[in-house]
């Protein structure tokens, strides 16, 4: 019962995905909460009040203008009773709604009257997902502090296939486990009201428009170390290369392709508590890639130019302002691994290099285990070979003790 005594207000915004929210509200009481719904307009021709009511042991709200439940619980009640607010599905409608700052219903009211936490599940089809306006949408409500979970690529209603899905209710609920810091030790969360920046995946460094330079990073260990600070009640920040992996519940995605796209969306997301390095960003960049598509027709294949891509870590951990209170890379080498985290530590300047055997044959390169060692300028810590889940939540640990002993 990890909610245990926990009040959500659950919004049901008017998409298809509200069927699911009807199941998000077994899997918080599952969990110990209560759970209070309002339904738009919208949502009602999709889900009934009754069955929201029946499934949460509590009525449902629908009408900002309703005399009897206003006499009752007002909406400014409605807004402030309870632990945190969750949207589920948050439409394209209710987000544009709630940046733009619009109360014209009871759901949009309460949004704006509220001072809990907000975690939004955005649900729509593909194409409304990725309109400039649901972009511009989303980043004025992750600036504004709302959290989000997913949405997940997968196959939509309209049988179309991309991001917009809503996230599994099981998936909020842990999301909403990691906003209210549930589970954690005394009931705390570790990194309650902290900022925590993670980089993740690899780097795509173009040639020309069609080609570019990558390499194997599959972005598992980044993304899980930044689902695991979201578990302990961290902000969380995730500067993301093209990565094939759905965004962890709960964070902010600063989706990137090329190392210096990484670098400005890492400035732009200072300050933050805890900045963890674990993308693989590419070393060098083609100098000057080519405007138009090199053609094969020389006899000569065209020479390869490099340029060297800047050194986001070392450029964070050597800042005077803003520089985060723990700075973490990683080092994945194939030999002398903790010979060379050790010169990586002094000549980056971080806290704490996460050094491993990326060697082919240890198939960590893309796996889903990893054999780490913590790599201080004091000490060498070696970690069993563990899943990358449970190398994120170690690490996340030890950094929030690291920025407790700061
Ligand atoms: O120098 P090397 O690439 O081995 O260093 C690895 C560490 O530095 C990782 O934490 C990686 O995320 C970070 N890095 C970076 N920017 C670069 C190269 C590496 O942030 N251009």
């Amino acid at each position: 019962m990890t909610l245990s005594g926990r009040r959500i207000l659950l919004v049901i915004g008017g998409g298809i995905a509200a069927y699911k929210s009807l199941d998000l509200i077994r899997r918080l009481r599952e969990r110990g909460a209560g759970v209070r719904c309002i339904l738009t307009a919208g949502a009602q021709r999709f889900v009934t009040p009754l069955a929201a009511a029946a499934l949460s042991g509590d009525r449902a709200h629908t009408d900002l203008f309703d005399r009897e439940t206003e006499a009752e619980i007002g909406h400014i009640r409605l807004a402030r009773d309870a632990d945190m607010v969750v949207v589920a599905p948050a439409t394209a409608n209710l987000l544009a709604k709630m940046a733009a700052g619009l109360a014209d219903d009871l759901a949009s009211t309460v949004l704006l009257a509220t001072t809990l936490p907000i975690l939004v599940a955005p649900a729509m089809n593909v194409r409304m997902w990725q309109h400039a306006a649901t972009r511009r949408n989303m980043a004025t409500l992750l600036a504004d502090g709302i959290r989000t979970a997913g949405p997940n690529d997968g196959a939509m209603a309209e049988a179309e296939w991309g991001p917009g899905r809503m996230a599994e209710p099981t998936e909020i609920a842990d999301a909403v486990e990691g906003l209210l810091g549930a589970g954690q030790e005394g009931g705390r969360a570790a990194l309650a009201g902290r900022h925590v920046l993670v980089t993740s995946g690899p780097t795509h460094e173009p040639l020309d428009p069609v080609r570019y330079l990558a390499n194997r990073s599959s972005g598992r260990q980044g993304h899980a170390i930044a689902a695991a600070a979201a578990a302990a009640g961290a902000r969380v920040t995730l500067v993301s290369g093209p990565v094939a992996l759905p965004d962890p519940p709960g964070v902010a995605v600063l989706r990137v392709e090329t190392g210096r796209e990484m670098l400005a969306a890492v400035e732009a997301a200072l300050p933050a508590d805890i900045a963890v390095f674990a993308a693989a960003v590419a070393d060098w960049r083609a100098a000057g890639a080519a405007a138009q598509k090199i053609k094969k027709d020389g006899a000569e294949p065209p020479p390869l130019r490099l340029a060297l891509n800047p050194d986001i870590l070392a450029t964070v951990a050597g800042r005077t302002e803003s520089r985060p209170a723990v700075v973490v890379g990683f080092a994945a080498e194939t030999e002398h691994v903790v010979a060379h985290a050790r010169t990586k530590l002094a000549r980056k300047g971080c806290d704490l290099i996460v050094a491993n055997d990326v060697s082919p044959e240890t198939g960590i390169m893309g796996g889903a285990r990893n054999a780490v060692h913590l790599v201080t300028a004091e000490t060498v810590e070696d970690w069993p070979d563990l899943p990358k889940e449970e190398v994120a939540r170690r690490l996340v640990a030890r950094c929030a003790e690291m920025l407790a002993g700061r």
